[in-house]
């Protein structure tokens, strides 16, 4: 018996037909097979938060998951939003992404799509959060590079900038 399974999955508004083993992962069919590269292979063992999408795996609850821990099957019919989800439709920076560069919080960047996908829904949801709350939003969000502070004033100004208030 074949262990293939073919299923559409909608990635950043695009519909695919996927085949893939029954094992492979989320990240492996959209790095691998569709070539998104947005999402990266960092430890894939879901440690890291490099690979983090914002999925709706056909619940109607769209949110934030790592996307090495996930058997792309279990996607099916669902829809996958990645970094490219989220900036404009050219090319342009979100907010997020403009205070990451303006704060410093970006060196080799494999860490940053994760990092701006968690943020991205943590000010979705909390428009107005707290230090605390940034840091456990991040939680599960690894960076070698430069140190979390950057990283969290990053969202904090954005934050300030989507409510309107001066840097
Ligand atoms: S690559 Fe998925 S959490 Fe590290
Ligand atoms: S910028 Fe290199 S791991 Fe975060």
């Amino acid at each position: 018996m074949s262990d293939e399974v073919r299923f559409s999955l909608t990635v950043d508004g695009t519909s695919h037909e996927v085949t893939a083993r029954w094992s492979e992962s989320l990240l492996t069919v959209l790095r691998d097979r569709l070539g998104v590269r947005g999402p990266k292979t960092g430890c894939a063992h879901g440690r890291c938060g490099a690979c983090a999408v914002r999925a709706d795996l056909g619940d109607g609850d769209p949110h934030v998951l790592c996307a090495c821990l996930v058997p792309a099957a279990t996607a099916a019919g669902g829809t996958v939003e990645t970094i490219a989800s989220i900036g404009g439709p050219d090319g342009e920076l979100s907010d997020v992404q403009e205070a990451f560069l303006a704060e410093g919080a970006v060196q080799c960047g494999i860490c940053t799509a994760g990092f701006v996908t968690a943020a991205t829904e943590l000010l979705e949801s909390n428009p107005e959060p707290t230090r605390t709350e940034i840091e456990e939003a991040l939680y599960g969000n690894l960076c070698r590079c430069t140190g979390y502070g950057r990283i969290v004033a990053a969202v904090e100004t954005a934050a300030r900038t989507r409510r309107g208030e001066a840097r």
